[in-house]
């Protein structure tokens, strides 16, 4: 943990170290109510692993990151080859791998799927899917706070609620999307759905 928080403070801002620590604490507390085993603590850790390394690539040139992709076959789509920024998730896991001897496959599909989620994710995907949303140095978006509450409550009406309000920011911003967003959304939406509002 020791050498993950040195390299961390080395390579991400302050202000995405910060971020990165909530993420890593919201993710303990959300594994300590979701753990699968309460007799052994063993998944609180490996959110607090996935929590700190989510953004590990975050602040890494743009450049950097595609020629690690590329160098390493590391698939990814030509909208995220024309969008870099969104690689931050792969390359983070790349280097989980590499950097810190990680191989727990759950630990880094948390790290790959921290920005778009996907359809099916563990338990430990979500976790990180979510504190990544929630954290407390979060900037103030709608609906924060009763997000904050659902994600202790309901994990995967946190989920639908996130990647609704994510996909109308986009939106109504016209930034680009990635259309694994809109993928793990479909997969999630209830039929109490109606036209970007929830009945
Ligand atoms: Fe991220
Ligand atoms: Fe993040």
């Amino acid at each position: 943990m020791k050498k993950i928080k040195k390299y961390l403070k080395k390579h991400l801002t302050k202000d995405r170290y910060h971020h990165t620590l909530g993420v890593a604490y919201t993710a303990i507390a959300m594994a300590m109510r979701y753990n699968p085993d309460p007799s052994n603590s063993d998944f609180i850790k490996r959110a607090e692993i996935a929590g700190l390394l989510h953004d590990c690539a975050k602040c890494m040139d743009n450049d950097k990151k595609l020629h690690i992709c590329e160098k390493n076959n590391i698939a990814h789509s030509s909208f995220e080859a024309s969008h870099p920024y969104l690689l931050h998730g792969k390359v983070g896991a790349y280097i989980a791998k590499k950097k810190f001897d990680i191989h727990d496959e759950e630990i880094l599909q948390a790290i790959t799927w921290h920005t778009t989620g996907r359809p099916n994710m563990s338990l430990l995907e979500k976790i990180i899917f979510i504190a990544d949303y929630i954290e407390p140095s979060r900037n103030p978006i709608p609906e924060l706070d009763e997000i904050r509450q659902l994600a202790f409550i309901d994990i995967d009406r946190a989920m639908e609620k996130i990647l609704c309000n994510t996909l109308k920011f986009l939106e109504e911003k016209g930034n680009p999307m990635d259309k694994m967003t809109q993928t793990t959304y479909d997969s999630y939406v209830r039929p109490t759905y109606k036209g970007g509002n929830f009945a």
